[in-house]
């Protein structure tokens, strides 16, 4: 122990200004390195083995009797001084991101929140719009079997309809049924088959989901790509109520100064079935490049619900219950439609490359912060 303490030659005044200052320098050392304060308490105040309990022992035993008195009254300087440090250390807030080696000074790390991506944003939106309308959200698998992808809905083995939709079909499926051979779903069409199987009418639902075709991707065509469906069977439902569902879903999403109109078309699910065009959001129907000079842009497809659809819908659920009879043409009529997710988003914002949604570029996606 002896090494550690420092030895008191002269008692003298200076002597003892000069030892007294270089244990008050260690003791002011010690307390700005930062150490842990009990362990400083315990090295200089501990009762057995603390510093200054040895060193006044050692330096009282063989002081002549004048230099006790300035001893012990510079011995309780220090303990003061000693007690002082501890209680700044108390106070003090913990320096544990310090001691970590944290420069707590420096700017934080900036998290980008992430927000969603835009197709899935139009797609929120478009079934909002109908949500207001008193839709609920139906969803059904991406891959399909050929029943409810097509044949359900009208369109027969080998039917020339079926070429307007390029279709990705499952390896090995040769061997089955025709209409249980899987497929990638070409159109959210097959969830209207799925949901008036397990539901009877008054039924109004939207579908937002993913289909796939075998299409070259293109400026504005992609082999995956966002359909929402729609579809509402109750009694007494007429194409008026389809023009004024519609009129008002566009209104929502575009504005309320776009207009409507219902060109004849084809579907074989439909009829009649009808294609809705707005009036150009970008010349307000003036006529300009983005629609072709002629005021109009498509939009999507839609029709009153065939009849044929409602048999097919009827033969399944008659394999559960063979007196079941909710979908008969006589009682009930219905509507369906279809658009585009893509296709409403890239005119929404302006976007003239289909493939900006899939690349991933921050450049492209932060515009939708
Ligand atoms: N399924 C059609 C397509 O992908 C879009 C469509 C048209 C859906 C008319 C409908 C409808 O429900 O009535 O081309």
């Amino acid at each position: 122990m002896n090494e550690t303490i420092p030895q008191l030659l002269s008692y003298d005044d200076p002597s003892l200004e000069a030892a007294f200052a270089t244990l008050a320098d260690e003791v002011r050392t010690e307390t700005s390195s930062q150490r842990d304060a009990e362990v400083f308490r315990l090295r200089w105040l501990g009762r057995k083995q603390g510093r200054l309990k040895l060193i006044s022992e050692a330096w009282l035993k063989s002081a002549p009797a004048e230099a006790r008195k300035p001893l012990g009254i510079r011995f309780n300087q220090l303990k003061q001084q000693i007690e002082a440090a501890l209680v700044a250390a108390a106070a003090a807030p913990p320096v544990t991101s310090a001691k970590a080696g944290i420069d707590i000074t420096l700017p934080g790390m900036v998290r980008a929140p992430g927000i969603p991506h835009p197709l899935l944003k139009t797609m929120q939106e478009i079934v909002s719009v109908f949500h207001d309308l008193g839709y609920s959200t139906a969803l059904g698998p991406q891959v399909e079997t050929d029943f409810y992808n097509f044949e359900a809905l009208n369109f027969p083995p080998n039917h020339p309809a079926r070429d307007t939709q390029d279709t990705l079909v499952l390896a090995n499926q040769q061997a089955k049924p025709s209409r249980d051979r899987l497929l990638m779903r070409t159109h959210t069409s097959p969830v209207q088959i799925r949901s008036m199987i397990a539901q009877a009418p008054p039924i109004r639902i939207v579908v937002p989901g993913k289909v796939h075709r075998n299409d070259a991707a293109d400026a504005t065509h992609s082999p995956v790509f966002h359909q929402v469906e729609g579809l509402c069977v109750d009694t007494n439902i007429t194409f008026s109520d389809l023009k004024g569902t519609l009129d008002y879903a566009m209104k929502a999403l575009f504005g309320s100064g776009v207009k409507t109109r219902f060109f004849p078309s084809f579907f074989p699910f439909t009829e009649p079935s009808a294609d809705v065009q707005i009036s150009c959001i970008f010349c307000a129907g003036m006529g300009c490049r983005k629609c072709k000079q002629s005021g109009w842009i498509e939009l999507l497809g839609c029709g009153m619900v065939d009849p044929a659809v409602f048999a097919s819908v009827t033969e399944e659920r008659r394999k559960l219950d063979p007196a079941d009879d909710a979908y008969n043409p006589a009682k009930v009529t219905g509507f369906a439609f279809g658009m585009g997710v893509e296709r409403i988003a890239m005119i929404q914002h302006g976007i003239s490359e289909i493939g900006h949604f899939y690349s991933g570029d921050m450049r492209f996606l932060e515009q939708f912060a």
